[in-house]
């Protein structure tokens, strides 16, 4: 299904955030209701990524990243393992000619190095295959964690002869997994936990952060309306003050 370029609001609409980055939660719980194995509520989650990036590509977000494999959801049994190793090729060989015809680009985030050869050649045929598009940038972290992408970025920046004098916080930036996209605005969480669960540690020291107790599968886009009003509805201050009133009556507060 081609996006519909005639009902695109403007890449700048108000209120929208430029990247928003979404923790999936919820299919094992959603699959349970239904009487299914967990995987079963994973592959509905696929189906609900491709119809959040319609949506997203609609509303004229730029970056979405989406949490689809933690670095320690190897702790899961290993059927549920690999049957998200698996998700991957069905994914990528159903979604992908659609998903580049609709100018998304895909990224990947995270540590390659210990995924099967087949799933690394997928997400490389997937990044290749959409490296010239402009639309919106997918970023999937799969085998993510905030804290190895701080490590890694440490490890890259030594590696590029970067001395403890000439570290700040733009130096680590640009060596941290998504040093190509500006910092989240908006944070989803889907699936009523109320926690970080070690996603994009660096990345969201500013985001909006929004949870909701709807599971993943069941994500559309009036679910993303609802959080994208919150998301309108917030004041960012990034430290500062509230913009209307005098700063000598305002509290210290971030
Ligand atoms: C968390 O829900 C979800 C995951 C660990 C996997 C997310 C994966 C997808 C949505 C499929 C898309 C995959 C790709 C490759 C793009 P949970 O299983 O922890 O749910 P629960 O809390 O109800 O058990």
């Amino acid at each position: 299904m081609a996006a519909d370029s005639t009902a695109l609001p403007p890449a700048s609409a108000a209120g929208v955030p430029r990247h928003v980055a979404i923790v999936m939660d919820g299919n094992g719980r959603w699959a349970r209701r239904r009487f299914m194995p967990r995987i079963f509520g994973h592959k509905y989650g696929m189906e609900t990524v491709v119809r959040v990036i319609d949506e997203c590509t609609r509303r004229g977000v730029e970056f979405l990243t989406i949490y689809a494999f933690s670095s320690e959801n190897w702790k899961r049994p290993d059927e549920e393992v690999s049957g998200l190793m698996n998700l991957v090729l069905v994914g990528v060989s159903k979604y992908l000619a659609r998903l580049a015809g609709n100018g998304v680009r895909i990224r990947v985030a995270g540590d390659r190095s210990a995924v099967s050869d087949r799933v690394r050649q997928a997400w490389n045929e997937a990044e290749e295959c959409t490296r010239d598009n402009t639309g919106l940038t997918v970023t999937v972290a799969f085998n993510y964690g905030g804290r190895w992408d701080i490590v890694q970025a440490c490890k890259r920046a030594i590696a590029d002869g970067v001395t403890a004098d000439q570290l700040t916080e733009g130096v680590l930036s640009r060596h941290m997994a998504l040093a190509y996209a500006p910092d989240p605005d908006l944070f989803i969480r889907t699936g009523g936990e109320v926690r970080v669960s070690n996603f994009l540690l660096w990345q969201i020291a500013y985001a909006e952060l929004y949870f909701t107790d709807c599971l993943w599968p069941d994500f559309d886009a009036a679910e993303l309306d609802k959080a994208f009003a919150a998301y309108a509805s917030r004041e960012r201050r990034f430290g500062a003050v509230p913009a209307a009133a005098p700063a000598s009556s305002q509290p210290a507060s971030a």
